[in-house]
């Protein structure tokens, strides 16, 4: 069997190791000219991680102890790097290699037909056992709108890169998450003025407390109320009301949403040199009026508003969208394909590290119980009522929980399938042989010239 991977992030870097481990074969393609996904090339330069070292490194691979708690994003950069030599990846990576289409071959056998284009304008496609999507979450912009024109300069926080495009401007960032607060904190530093706009009002939270970064002070064992109390009494003891910062109580329980940790936003509203303001009602050439009837002029508006979940190489018809959420069980699968699953999704509310080793070796289960499945592993999962997930964020503990409970049931799923499934569940003989490249030799096996001609950079391949 050989699995195509896309994208060699921290969660393509996570898969591919855990693939190393469990023995199954694949070749990864990676769009960018490095690896390491967003801490290469996606986060602004001055950006250090909210969550601690700790609770993002992955869980086969510390991260150096002389490393301060917050690394900087040119450590993460040097991290994944580290990792990748590590478990000796990088011969099985593409690089510059966009995969432009994903589309189901036989739907029975469930194969797929990868297309990818490298940079060079050179073309490709081949025929594999399995794809695992790890496209990343934090890619395709999402943009407010607003009655009027805006007569500035309008980005969003992904084109946001360094100070240097704040210099001399009147700036205002739209937004209440991390991105928005660490970026009106650059304002405050460097821009001739900082504004903030906010929809509503959010839970801001210190990220360190008894000088313990905040995410370490949440505890498994801490059921969500707990976790809760936690975090409001850390609010009420840190901070204060929110209203003595000029911003709006939130409307919502700690971790309803992804909760934003920024020790800096909160000191420079005090200190007046963030200007707070509520939802924006109308754009009018360079003035922004407010819902509360206030104007500003601003030269740049950063658009902190977050991104949306998008596979733009994916055919019509595998995934199904309701509400803007892939219908994906358990997060992981589709109900009616075999032999394709999407991994990293998943808004944690603590690193991505420790989800993604164990996250990918559960996926590594489901890999090997779905060749012992007759129907797609998607469609027994909701049987036993496993479901598409309606919000991205995650409860790290709950999410560690649930893999434990997945690798203890995966084993199981085929001699369960059949009773759950009726005659749908029950393997049928052995399919046709599978030849050494892991590619059916009966009907496609790939020319050469089907591949690309792209032989060199097979090469390295295992
Ligand atoms: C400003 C910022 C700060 C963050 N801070 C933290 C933090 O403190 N802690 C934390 O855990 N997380 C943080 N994150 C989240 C961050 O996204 C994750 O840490 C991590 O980068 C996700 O890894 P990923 O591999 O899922 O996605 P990505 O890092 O986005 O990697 C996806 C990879 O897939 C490649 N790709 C996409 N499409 C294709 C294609 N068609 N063909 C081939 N390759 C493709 C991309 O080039 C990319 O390399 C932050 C994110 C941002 C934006
Ligand atoms: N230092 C760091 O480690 C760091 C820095 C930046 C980002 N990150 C991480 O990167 C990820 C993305 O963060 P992000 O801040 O870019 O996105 P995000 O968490 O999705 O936040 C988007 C913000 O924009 C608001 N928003 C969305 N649409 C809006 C609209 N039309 N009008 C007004 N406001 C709107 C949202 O408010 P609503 O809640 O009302 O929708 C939310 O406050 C997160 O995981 C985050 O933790 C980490």
């Amino acid at each position: 069997m050989t699995f195509a991977l896309i994208g060699a992030g921290f969660s393509g870097l996570g898969v591919a190791a855990a693939f190393r481990r469990h023995g199954i074969d694949y070749e990864q393609f990676e769009a960018a000219d490095a690896i390491g996904g967003n801490w290469h090339h996606g986060v602004y330069e001055t950006v250090h991680i909210i969550s601690s070292r700790k609770t993002t490194e992955y869980g086969d691979f510390p991260m150096p102890s002389s490393w301060p708690d917050f690394p900087s994003a040119r450590q993460m950069l040097e991290y994944l790097n580290a990792y990748a030599d590590h478990h000796d990846l990088r011969g099985g990576i593409r690089l510059s290699t966009k995969v432009t289409r994903v589309e189901p071959v036989d739907v029975e056998a469930g194969t797929w037909k990868v297309s990818w284009e490298r940079a060079n304008g050179e073309r490709g496609e081949r025929i594999y056992d399995g794809v695992v999507v790890c496209n990343g979450h934090h890619w395709s912009s999402r943009m407010p709108k607003y009655p009027g024109a805006f007569g500035g300069e309008l980005i969003h926080s992904k084109s946001y890169k360094s100070p240097e495009q704040l210099a001399g401007k009147r700036v205002l960032v739209i937004g209440g998450g991390n991105s928005a607060c660490d970026i009106a904190v650059e304002a405050a530093r460097f821009a001739q003025s900082a504004h903030i706009s906010m929809r509503r009002g959010y839970w801001f939270l210190p990220k360190t407390f008894l000088g313990v970064p905040l995410v370490e002070l949440m505890q498994p064992w801490m059921p969500p109320f707990a976790q809760r109390a936690v975090a409001r009494a850390m609010a009420r003891v840190a901070v204060g009301p929110y209203e003595r910062y000029g911003l709006q109580h939130p409307d919502h329980r700690p971790f309803d949403r992804h909760p934003t940790i920024n020790s800096e936003l909160l000191y420079y509203l005090r200190h007046g040199e963030i200007a707070p303001h509520p939802d924006i009602e109308r754009w009018d050439g360079r003035a922004v009026r407010f819902v509360d009837g206030h104007e500003e002029e601003i030269d740049l508006v950063i658009a902190a508003t977050g991104f949306d979940v998008r596979f733009p190489f994916l055919a019509d018809g595998v995934v199904a969208w309701k509400d803007g959420y892939p219908q994906l069980i358990g997060g992981l699968v589709p109900p009616d394909h075999k032999n394709i699953y999407f991994f990293g999704l998943g808004q944690p509310r603590y690193g991505a590290g420790p989800l993604i080793t164990a996250g990918a070796d559960l996926l590594c289960e489901a890999v090997a119980t779905q060749r012992r499945l007759e129907v797609p592993l998607g469609a027994v999962l909701a049987r036993l009522g496993s479901r598409p997930p309606r919000t991205w964020l995650q409860d790290p503990f709950a999410v560690l929980r649930q893999v434990r409970l997945g690798k203890r049931l995966m084993p199981r799923l085929p001699a369960i399938a059949p009773l759950i499934m009726g005659a749908r569940g029950r393997r049928r003989g052995p399919r046709a042989p599978v030849a050494a490249t892991g590619v059916d030799a009966s009907s496609r096996a790939p020319s050469r010239r089907a591949i690309g001609g792209d032989a060199s950079a097979r090469e390295g391949f295992r």
